[in-house]
């Protein structure tokens, strides 16, 4: 990034969501028990799916791979908000915007394909049965975490490259914000930027609004599939998918309205922001914990560890003596 001699703006400050102190003390106890709850429901995914071995299916690596990019993307927003509420005066650098910028788009364009990924792999899961493991095989897992990390930096950087050389000569007061987003970051470019301000709604607006289109679509598909064939398994097909569903609308919902609503100034926007940076992977980590019986199983393993893994092996010794 090049110290451009017509951008006088070295910093900027989050005007945070309201001036009431009660309030503040509210949001601060609020992010940080969210925050400590993603980080510990999602790592625990990770590891659990990491340290057993009945979880090593693709429907799984790729829950583990969602669950590593919740954690990355809150982890780009929420310390610095928490840590700002602390401070009088709520500064970011010029180059720590961009960075925040960045990293969110790269989480979140991650996610988004690790979203529609979970959508396929479900949809050969349910209606290719007999397909399933030569579709979903290792190389194509593989790939798809690969493309989803690919995707990311792509869409982040085609976004940013814009971005990058717009003249600020001030304010640099970001209102009713926490982090650094660009539908308030190029308001505050003093240029024109219609144009650029078209191209955020069509880079993320868009790509949110295709995506989540494409998922429902794909998602009712295989209702309809499951519906048709309803049997013994369908039930848990059932509550697998509706899981599914209500990830892809807690992650796209505020990613649509952000983008793609015209007055990046109102006030609801502001609270969806506090939606996608800390409760959609708060949320994410616990509907897929309390709705997944095997996962609460493995999970349970993973917690009282040594103790149950002691006792399973005596347990199994023990069958073998009786037979
Ligand atoms: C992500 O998916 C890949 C491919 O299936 C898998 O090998 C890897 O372990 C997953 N990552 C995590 C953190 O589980």
């Amino acid at each position: 990034i090049s110290d451009t001699n017509y951008s006088m703006v070295t910093e900027f400050i989050f005007l945070g969501l309201s001036n009431s102190q009660e309030f503040q003390i509210f949001l601060l106890v609020l992010f940080f028990i969210f925050y400590v709850g993603i980080v510990f429901g999602n790592l625990l995914i990770v590891i659990t799916v990491a340290s057993d071995s009945h979880l090593h299916s693709p429907m799984y690596f790729l829950l583990a791979n969602l669950s590593l990019i919740d954690l990355c993307l809150s982890s780009v927003t929420a310390p610095k908000m928490i840590a700002d509420f602390f401070s009088k005066r709520k500064v970011i650098s010029f180059k720590g915007c961009l960075a925040q910028i960045f990293l969110v788009h790269f989480f979140g364009g991650s996610e988004l394909v690790i979203l529609i990924a979970m959508a396929f792999d479900r949809y050969v899961a349910i209606c290719k049965p007999l397909h399933y493991t030569t579709v979903m095989c290792d190389n194509v897992c593989f790939g798809i975490v690969t493309a989803a990390w690919g995707t990311g930096f792509l869409h982040s950087v085609s976004q940013l490259a814009f971005a990058v050389n717009l003249p600020f000569c001030g304010p640099n007061e970001v209102d009713n914000s926490f982090y650094c987003d660009f539908p308030r970051f190029i308001k505050l470019a003093c240029t024109d930027t219609s144009s650029l301000e078209f191209m955020v709604i069509a880079n993320s607006g868009f790509i949110s609004l295709g995506s989540f289109f494409i998922l429902i679509v794909s998602y009712i598909s295989i209702l309809i599939t499951v519906w048709k064939h309803s049997s013994g398994g369908s039930s848990k097909a059932l509550s697998t998918l509706s899981t599914h569903v209500m990830v892809v609308i807690l992650f796209f919902g505020p990613c649509i309205f952000v983008y793609i609503w015209p007055h990046p100034t109102s006030h609801l926007d502001k609270y969806l922001a506090v939606f996608d940076a800390v409760l959609t992977p708060f949320l994410n980590s616990l509907i897929y914990t309390f709705r997944n019986k095997e996962m609460k199983v493995a999970m349970r393993k993973v917690l009282c560890g040594k103790f149950m893994s002691r006792q399973g092996m005596i347990r199994t010794l023990m069958k073998r003596e009786l037979k």
